[in-house]
């Protein structure tokens, strides 16, 4: 068989559950994509740790990525580390080099995703004539295991999106369920959330909102073609959420959710928040528990469709991180950046007044 070599950049929650797939799976995966997966790189911060994954035979393990995006044997990257500076520098200069990059970094992904798809391109150009053109995928930096990348990119490209909201942060949700329904204090429902994996390095990311509009940000690109500085979006997090706040909203029948929002006002202009909010028991996102997300998205044609499931973890996350990793295998073609019917719609931060 032909092979394909991974090198992987990372090698914590999603890292290790990429390995484990791979390395539980090679034989179907040489099946479906015609080439043996190798995964023969694996940088970490110390290479000391104990890990809670098998390393593949034959596979080196550094504690410089620079080792991994420089072999010229490795032809695919995969970017699970985390952060905006390191793995920025990871992602750029792998794509430079020629490999194909799958990323699970909605925090990258939301700060230069225009600039990573401009540098696809221009790579891609610069390519000899019937060479394959360098991939970049990142189903996983979006609700961890929910598909809802390739569906924004694949199945609303006829479609007209006029509103994307939802839980979109696993931890939050977690740990709003755990204050709600099992009476856990916020500090209690942190660690749970965090012995789980399901909280970023930085956890004031999560509870303050920050991972929700950085997600927030990149669907509002592949759904209206807008790219919003991140923090022109009104941002509120969970932090000064109280046990009152809970009993309050079940006074009224209902409950408390961090839902993130972007709503068409008119044909030309979109606004959005990150916000706690009331959510009835007779919603459909009331009955969304623990780290599942759910985005509703409402559409001209399609009308409104609910995605859920698994939105952080490492199982769910490092599944969709497979699946691209399948799809660079198999040469697929790069999707559209998105949905140029949506062209001339633009951000707008004033729309309290209308909405
Ligand atoms: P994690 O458990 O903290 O793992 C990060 C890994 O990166 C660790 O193995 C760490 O090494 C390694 N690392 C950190 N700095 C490094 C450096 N300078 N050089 C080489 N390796 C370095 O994080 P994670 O939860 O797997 O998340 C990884 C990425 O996936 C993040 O971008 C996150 O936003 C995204 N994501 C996570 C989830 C989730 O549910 N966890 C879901 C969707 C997306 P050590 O182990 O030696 O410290
Ligand atoms: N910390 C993130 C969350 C990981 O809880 O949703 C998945 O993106």
């Amino acid at each position: 068989h032909a092979t394909t070599t991974l090198g992987i950049v990372g090698g914590g929650t999603v890292g290790g559950g990429i390995v484990s797939i791979l390395t539980s799976n090679a034989p179907l995966f040489t099946t479906m994509t015609g080439k043996d997966l190798l995964i023969t790189r694996l940088a970490v911060r110390d290479t000391s740790k104990s890990r809670d994954f098998i390393t593949p035979e034959g596979c080196k393990v550094t504690d410089d990525f620079n080792d991994v995006i420089n072999d010229p044997s490795v032809d695919t990257i995969v970017e699970v580390m985390g952060g905006t500076t390191l793995a920025k520098d990871c992602v750029f200069r792998a794509l430079k080099n020629g490999k194909n990059v799958v990323t699970a970094n909605k925090a990258l992904i939301a700060a230069y995703l225009p600039e990573i798809e401009s540098l696809v391109k221009s790579v891609n150009e610069d390519r000899n004539e019937g060479t394959k053109p360098v991939e970049f995928r990142y189903e996983a930096a979006v609700c961890g295991g929910i598909p809802i990348i390739s569906s924004m990119q694949g199945d609303y490209v006829g479609d007209e999106v006029e509103m994307i909201s939802g839980i979109i942060n696993g931890c939050t949700n977690y740990m709003l369920t755990s204050m709600d329904r099992d009476g856990l204090s916020y500090d209690e429902s942190l660690q749970g959330a965090s012995d789980l994996g399901y909280a970023e390095a930085d956890p004031t990311l999560d509870v303050g909102g920050f991972d929700a509009r950085s997600k927030l940000k990149i669907l509002m690109r592949l759904a209206f073609g807008v790219d919003v500085p991140e923090d022109e979006i009104s941002c509120k997090g969970i932090t000064d959420l109280t046990k009152e706040d809970f009993e309050y909203a079940s006074m009224l029948g209902g409950t408390i959710k961090l839902l993130g929002v972007a709503k068409k006002l008119s044909s030309t202009e979109v606004a959005a928040f990150v916000s706690p909010a009331y959510v009835a028991n007779d919603d459909v996102l009331a009955s969304i528990s623990g780290a599942t997300n759910a985005v509703e998205v409402l559409s001209s044609n399609l009308q409104a469709t609910t995605y859920s499931g698994q939105g952080a973890g490492r199982y769910p996350t490092a599944n969709s991180c497979v699946n691209d990793i399948i799809k660079v295998c198999r040469g697929d073609v790069n999707p559209l950046p998105f949905n140029s019917k949506q062209e001339g719609v633009e951000f707008v931060n004033d729309f309290k007044s209308k909405f």
